[in-house]
């Protein structure tokens, strides 16, 4: 059973026509922009949408889903994003696409932000998952040694050819090795504290619901109590 895919696909169908939306970034996502696609096809659906990647703006118009300049909406009614874990109080980690950055000012801005994932995302607390951190390029080595006085382990994030990844903000990705993060909320305020950090992967109080694909075929639907 392809979780991703029915996690995604369930999200779908909370977007009715009319709707402005985030659309998220990584394999997850993918299938919720590919079944916005067919919606736009199939039911004519109208949307007008934005997207937090230059992946997912690709993807997008590859699948017939026109996109809408940001400064012509104020809000957006709902996004659909993945994560890389989540727990029971929908607190994320996300940047593992790179994309935390956009992202995060995306949900910011919906109503609604909808999360897709496969049941392995689902952890008991956050942190197995090492955790992303758009820093400036200028005096890097610095700002990772800011991290690491947090008690992190930091590297720079390569891509597949070995090369320093880039953001699509011009931006360097730390993936900071914490282990299990106790307070993920005490964290975020102290990372928001090193000059450098442009942003950071927890995402608390931001979620809204979670979409869980499970083996079995089924969906569960997790909602956010305490927002
Ligand atoms: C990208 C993200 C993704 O949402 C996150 O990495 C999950 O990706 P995937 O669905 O491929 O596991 O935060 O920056």
């Amino acid at each position: 059973m392809n979780q991703k895919k029915i996690a995604a696909e369930k999200a779908v169908e909370y977007i009715q026509d009319g709707m402005k939306v985030g659309l998220g970034t990584g394999s997850t996502a993918y299938y919720a922009i590919v079944r916005i696609g067919e919606r736009v096809k199939q039911e004519g659906l109208r949307i007008q949408a934005v997207a937090t990647s230059k992946a997912s703006e690709k993807l997008a118009l590859e699948h017939g889903i026109t996109l809408t300049p940001f400064e012509r909406l104020d809000r957006l009614d709902l996004t659909i994003d993945g994560a890389d874990e989540l727990d029971s109080q929908l607190r994320l980690i996300k940047g593992g696409g790179g994309a935390l950055l956009r992202e995060k000012i995306t949900a910011f801005h919906s109503d609604l932000l909808l999360i897709v994932a496969d049941e392995g995302k689902l952890v008991p607390s956050l942190g197995a998952f090492p955790l992303p951190v758009e820093i400036i390029p200028f005096a890097s080595e610095w700002t990772l040694s800011a991290l690491e006085k947090l008690g992190c382990r930091a590297e720079l994030r390569k891509d597949e050819s070995g090369h320093l990844f880039i953001s699509d903000n011009g931006n360097y990705i730390a993936d900071c090795k914490f282990g299990i993060i106790e307070f993920p909320e005490q964290l975020q305020k102290q990372l928001k504290g090193i000059p450098g950090v442009v942003e950071q992967g927890l995402f608390i109080e931001m979620a809204d619901k979670a979409f869980i694909g499970r083996d079995d075929g089924s969906v569960d639907v997790l909602d956010n109590n305490i927002k």
